[in-house]
């Protein structure tokens, strides 16, 4: 494994009962607080994905918005916010998804992604997975091609890559 993995994970702070009782909350506000565990969570990334021909990274608000960005520029692709309803100007398509509680729904922009595009998804963590299907089905919808799902940290007692549909989902880490 890669060494710098060991510092990133160690950079996560982890709060019990947050937001309820029961949740082990993985924060990544304080990987962000250390430059070096931030880079090489950006790096790893860039890394693999660095020639692969893709042109688009979609985010999902709000936390894939932290790391989406700067590997977009890294490897050279645009960028596309996925946003919690209401938020985009333009015209949309929208993915209803289901939480723990209730459902949200994600937008994206028509026009934002041409046919045939190849494109990562990125968010900080998959849980359930819902979040990173309704992104899947967005870009699908608009025609693009997902080449893969990228999380820094997945829940796998959930069993979210499950839901994904064999799309492949790549993670520096678990945490249990
Ligand atoms: C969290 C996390 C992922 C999602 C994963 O976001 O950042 O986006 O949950 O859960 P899932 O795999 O069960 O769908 P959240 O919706 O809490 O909002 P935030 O990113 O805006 O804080
Ligand atoms: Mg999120």
């Amino acid at each position: 494994q890669d060494p710098r993995i060991q510092l990133i994970a160690s950079s996560i702070r982890v709060v019990p009962d947050f937001p309820k009782k029961g949740i082990m909350f993985q924060d990544i506000t304080t990987l962000l607080l250390d430059p070096k565990a931030f880079k090489d969570t950006v790096d790893l990334f860039v890394e693999r994905y660095t020639g692969n021909g893709i042109s688009v990274v979609a985010g999902v608000e709000a936390r894939g918005f932290i790391f989406g960005p700067p590997i977009a520029l890294a490897i050279g692709a645009k960028f596309i916010p996925l946003r919690k309803p209401r938020k985009l100007p333009g015209e949309v398509i929208s993915e209803n998804y289901v939480l723990e509680y209730g459902t949200d729904c994600l937008q994206m922009h028509v026009g934002a992604v041409q046919p045939g595009e190849r494109a990562l998804v990125v968010d900080d963590l998959v849980a359930t997975g819902g979040t990173l299907c309704a992104a899947i089905s967005l870009l699908e919808r608009a025609g693009a091609e997902v080449v893969e799902c990228a999380c820094v940290i997945e829940l796998p007692e959930l069993k979210g890559r499950e839901k994904l549909n064999g799309k492949p989902l790549y993670i520096l880490m678990e945490s249990h």
